[in-house]
């Protein structure tokens, strides 16, 4: 079964040799020896190095992604600051991430937020992974399905919108192959801390049922886990069926690190 491993770079790394340096290994590596298959990879940059970092990957296994897009504009406007779906998509990003929990803490995204901008990348042909999870005390108040069922009404209204009005180039039926949605629990986020493999496979497993609930067409959707994945922890959370890849902080601005998790995906799912 296919598996992802998608390392999110955040605002990293510093400068454009870095970047280069970083994109040199990983390339170098899936062309000796095809490390990817069955995994796919995939890399988020910065929307500054997003264009150059997508023309290197372009023909290559590896895929690109934004971070973020903007959900003021589905193209052009006065949004200082902001980068669109289009754009993005123009970059040569085929996917971007939405609704990372930094970009919910730092920048106060709502699901009001995150449904425009689901609606701009979808539109745009912009594959999206999107990020749910629980923060520490949502954990230990034993809310984390709660929490994830209110994220997770950002789809249900996306289908619900698309019901409405046909305003999408992707179309509700084979939603699943154009999102994927990222468990990271907030707390296990650069910490060190990783929830149990179980915790985590009950928890996609509700993921699952519940996007199935909103609609009983959809074919199954990927689930991902994300929280301080690195070269050790990677195998225990590969060997669980449930749990469909990784999407990976900081142990993706290390080549070893990031090509070590996708062997550990790309054997176990084989
Ligand atoms: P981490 O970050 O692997 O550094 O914990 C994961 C993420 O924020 O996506």
């Amino acid at each position: 079964m296919q598996s992802w491993v998608i390392g999110n770079w955040k605002q990293n790394p510093a400068t454009n040799n870095d970047v280069n340096m970083l994109l040199d290994q990983l390339l170098a590596a899936v062309a000796k020896d095809g490390v990817t298959t069955p995994c796919q990879l995939m890399v988020a940059p910065s929307c500054v190095h997003l264009a150059s970092v997508s023309g290197r990957v372009q023909g290559t296994p590896i895929l690109s992604a934004a971070q973020d897009i903007s959900a003021h504009s589905g193209s052009t406007g006065a949004y200082t600051g902001d980068c669109s779906a289009q754009q993005v998509a123009d970059a040569g990003a085929t996917w971007t991430i939405l609704g990372h929990s930094e970009r919910r803490q730092y920048h106060r995204e709502t699901n009001d937020t995150l449904l425009q901008k689901l609606t701009h990348a979808l539109s745009q042909n912009l594959n999206v992974v999107l990020c749910i999870g629980e923060t520490q005390a949502q954990y230990d108040a034993s809310e984390t399905f709660a929490v994830l069922v209110e994220q997770l009404a950002v789809v249900k209204d996306w289908l619900a919108q698309q019901s409405l009005e046909s305003i999408s180039a992707i179309q509700a039926s084979n939603l699943a192959e154009h999102l994927i949605i990222a468990y990271e629990p907030v707390w296990a986020i650069g910490t060190g801390k990783v929830p149990t493999v179980t915790e985590v496979a009950a928890t996609h497993d509700y993921i699952k049922q519940t996007l199935a609930s909103f609609n009983n067409n959809l074919a199954e959707f990927t689930v991902l886990y994300g929280g301080s994945v690195n070269a050790d922890n990677a195998a225990s959370f590969a060997a669980n069926p449930a749990i469909n890849g990784a999407l990976v902080g900081g142990a993706a601005l290390k080549s070893e690190s990031f090509l070590a998790i996708a062997k550990a995906f790309s054997s176990a799912k084989s």
